[in-house]
């Protein structure tokens, strides 16, 4: 297969709010990057994808998009943005965009003019619907946000269909003139010279046209997933927007790919498809979420997550193409989830990369991952940001379904503030990140997790991720691969090969608490290069090797 340079890159996703503040004003702005772009540099990642800049008020921070075409004052102008990206290209970094397709915000001009009457050309830009029959709610469908996807417009009495929250109206795909203008947008920012997009949930932009009610009893994924994404005309769709912009350009897209199964992925990515180029799935992600947020969790279990990673294997098989994901800004924070943010903090920060690294498809990596940042405690509910997590705290209270301190307690587990704290910069007031109080409570935990802190200290997380990324950058067996698992029944251990070409590695990563023995019986005719351990040291023999809490080794195979 061939590679391209955003199959083998690394992406580096940057949430411009809480990444550095130049300005003083307690929030990360454009230039903040452009002063770290050599620490950004130094991971020897290869692309920035900078969560929305653009114009917006804010309701979903960024992802309520009122002019795609201008930035957000708060962050910057246009020529910081120029700036950004001239400094980015000359360190050899490419920059990619967030592209908001599927709705805008309703302070969008289009929405506003929509708005004015039924027969106002910008009318059929969003989707309209007339009430039930009982006056009532077109239908039963709920909103990623909760509450119901549609509100009424007083002045036509109508509802407007809003899949996230009622300040994020949908567009209306069907309407050719709403693509056109999407396409405009998105050869604005390729012709002034962006490298790609990550495509926010890309994969609703086709609905199901029936608008019936859904079974709600399925649970939120799967209504998702019939009903919401993968809609009939959502890979016409794609295919034309291939066609009329993104082929035209040396640019790449990820697909957010909400509601794609390993199943469906190769419709949007298989290389024959034209479509997509990559999708980001979220089947690690949402590992232990069953039903969506705030619904049901159960405890994190590393038989799931070796299955997620076995499936969509499937997709390579087709010629398609994913993104790797452990933590973005949707999401708790990683080494809190899915390892262990206390005792063994450092150890388990290091080998999830490790694990992530060393899987098949494009590795994104979130801010502050790269320094084990952990979740925060909010301590009052006016301490919470996040949209999602005010208005699943607001329907609580009406639906006592939770006490009020249960309610925080789940926001303090899921809620996706945690992944949106101030990036650790050092342990300076405010973490370095703002000489003013910040938008959002700075993690206390800053005054020992910080990049600083971590920039000398030789067996820092930081510096793993840059030696694990620079290995990584060299070897496309990191990338691609057949990959064959050992003990694929261990739950504490996650251990495999992977071959491509003439090279060979053995990946083994301990899930563990307490020290684990594996047996492994050491082929005489191959010697195993040590290239990463999270430790100092290694136990091993001919027929097992012990691993200690959380270690993770990877070892070059090479056959004598
Ligand atoms: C995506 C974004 C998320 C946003 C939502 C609506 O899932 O990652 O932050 O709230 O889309 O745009």
């Amino acid at each position: 297969m061939h590679l391209n340079w955003y199959n083998i890159g690394t992406i580096y996703q940057i949430y411009p709010r809480s990444f550095k503040d130049s300005s003083g004003n307690g929030v990360g702005d454009l230039r903040g990057i452009i002063n770290q772009l050599d620490y950004i540099k130094s991971l020897h990642v290869d692309i920035i994808w900078i969560s929305p800049i653009f114009q917006s008020p804010n309701n979903d921070n960024g992802y309520d998009v009122s002019d795609y075409c201008e930035i957000l004052p708060e962050f910057g102008t246009m020529s910081d943005f120029d700036e950004l990206l001239n400094e980015a290209h000359s360190r050899n970094l490419k920059v990619i965009l967030d592209l908001v397709p599927n709705h805008t915000s309703d302070e969008h001009d289009w929405f506003k003019k929509a708005k004015q009457s039924k027969d106002n050309e910008f009318r059929d830009y969003y989707i309209w619907k007339k009430p039930a029959e009982d006056g009532g709610l077109p239908n039963n469908w709920p909103s990623f946000f909760g509450g119901p996807a549609w509100t009424l417009d007083e002045k036509s009495g109508e509802y407007y269909l809003h899949l996230f929250t009622k300040n994020q109206p949908d567009l209306n795909w069907e309407n050719p003139k709403v693509r056109e203008e999407i396409y405009k947008v998105m050869r604005f920012w390729l012709n002034n010279g962006v490298d790609g997009f990550r495509m926010d949930v890309i994969t609703l932009l086709s609905k199901d046209l029936s608008f019936s009610n859904v079974d709600l009893s399925i649970g939120f994924r799967k209504i998702i997933e019939r009903h919401y994404a993968n809609g009939p005309k959502i890979h016409d769709y794609l295919n034309e927007m291939n066609e009329k912009v993104m082929q035209h350009y040396d640019a790449f897209s990820m697909g957010e790919g909400v509601g794609v199964t390993p199943i469906n992925a190769p419709l949007y990515v298989a290389n024959d498809r034209e479509e997509l180029d990559m999708v980001y799935h979220f089947d690690v992600l949402e590992n232990n979420i069953l039903n969506g947020k705030y619904e049901e969790i159960t405890d994190f279990n590393l038989l799931n997550i070796k299955k997620v990673f076995r499936d969509w294997h499937q997709v390579y098989e087709q010629n398609g193409w994913v993104a790797n994901a452990f933590g973005n800004h949707d999401f708790a924070r990683m080494v809190s989830r899915f390892a262990n943010d206390t005792t063994f903090q450092k150890q388990s920060a290091k080998m999830l990369i490790t694990l992530m690294a060393t899987q098949n498809g494009t590795l994104t990596v979130y801010q502050g991952d790269e320094i084990g940042m952990t979740n925060v405690d909010l301590e009052h509910i006016d301490e919470v940001n996040d949209i999602q997590s005010l208005n699943f705290y607001a329907e609580n209270l009406q639906t006592k379904k939770f006490s009020e301190i249960q309610a925080l307690q789940m926001i303090n587990n899921e809620g996706r503030d945690n992944a949106r704290t101030p990036m650790q910069w050092s342990d300076e007031k405010y973490a370095g990140f703002s000489s003013a109080k910040p938008w959002l409570k700075v993690n206390p935990n800053y005054t020992s997790i910080n990049v600083e802190n971590q920039l000398d200290e030789e067996g820092s997380i930081l510096n793993y991720y840059r030696k694990i990324l620079a290995i990584k950058k060299e070897n496309d067996i990191f990338c691609v691969g057949e990959f064959s698992e050992i003990e694929q029944n261990n739950e504490h251990l996650f251990a495999y090969t992977k071959k491509f070409e003439d090279n060979r590695l053995l990946v083994l990563l301990s899930f563990s608490e307490v020290p684990i023995n594996v047996e492994y019986k050491f082929n005489k005719n191959y010697s195993y290069e040590e290239i990463i351990n999270n430790y100092e040291t290694i136990e091993m023999n001919s027929n097992s090797i012990k691993l200690l809490p959380y270690q993770a080794l990877i070892f070059n195979i090479q056959v004598n």
